[in-house]
């Protein structure tokens, strides 16, 4: 099958559409269940998105029955500049209703990244019933080397297959020259496995900028060969990904 691409003709342009699909997506979705589990995706290109969320009007969104989850965290303070739940705090947290304890950021106050990232699975549990956490909606990037959330090309947590969250290495971690041998840093980052991204009910993808041409074309082109390489394309849920794409991302 096809991915499903919608094409933008800019950042803003995506990042209002897609809110407005949460917007619908989330409504649809709570006016048959309780609640609404929803992962935010790091990086630079939810910005917009994020802050046409915080616009929209919160007395038609059901914003106390939306709990909000990460895909990915640097494991750096909360308000550390390269924290993703910081950009969120400053583009969503600070202005809509959401109810603080619907708030669940990945914990990075823990001496070790193994700690912290057990710590979020039984937080993850503590919410989803059954063997895998079952999101309403996972919003994700993809980076230039076709990586997503903190799961790079490479990267050992790509195999994992019981786990749901686990430590990350950045590339930069990957890939430490052999020489001289130095002892190897804990990982930077915390990511929600492939498996536990996979058994979300709906996913978003949000891909600007003329970077993500290249892996994008391949992805989109051809989904089997690229997930040989690319981390991005082995986000196959049931429910396939939409793919929310700027032009210069898309190409002509
Ligand atoms: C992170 C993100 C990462 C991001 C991609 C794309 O923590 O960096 O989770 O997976 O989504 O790197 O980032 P941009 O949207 O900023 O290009």
């Amino acid at each position: 099958m096809n991915p499903t691409v919608r094409l933008f003709a800019g950042p803003e342009e995506l990042g209002e559409a897609a809110a407005q699909e949460i917007l619908r997506l989330s409504q649809a979705a709570l006016a048959k269940q309780e609640s609404f589990s929803l992962v935010l995706a790091g990086g630079n290109t939810p910005r917009v998105l994020y802050r046409a969320l915080a616009r929209s009007d919160s007395d038609s969104v059901l914003w106390p029955r939306i709990h909000l989850f990460w895909g990915d965290e640097r494991y750096v303070p909360p308000d550390d500049s390269q924290s993703n739940y910081r950009m969120a705090r400053e583009t969503l947290l600070e202005t809509l209703p959401i109810q603080p304890d619907n708030v669940h950021a990945m914990p990075t106050h823990f001496p070790d990244p193994e700690e912290a990232a057990r710590a979020y699975e039984t937080t993850l549990r503590a919410y989803f019933d059954g063997p895998w956490p079952v999101f309403d909606l996972t919003l994700l990037g993809l980076g230039a080397d076709g990586h997503t959330t903190s799961l790079f090309p490479g990267s050992p947590a790509l195999e994992e297959q019981t786990r749901w969250v686990v430590p990350a290495a950045s590339p930069a971690e990957l890939f430490i020259p052999s020489s001289p041998p130095s002892p190897p840093s804990p990982p930077s980052r915390l990511s929600l496995t492939l498996p536990a991204l996979n058994h979300s009910r709906n996913t978003f993808f949000l891909v600007s900028g003329t970077e993500k041409k290249k892996v994008l074309r391949e992805i989109l082109r051809n989904p089997a060969q690229a997930a040989t390489r690319y981390p991005a394309a082995r986000v196959r849920p049931r429910n396939p990904a939409v793919w929310f794409v700027d032009r210069p991302a898309f190409g002509s």
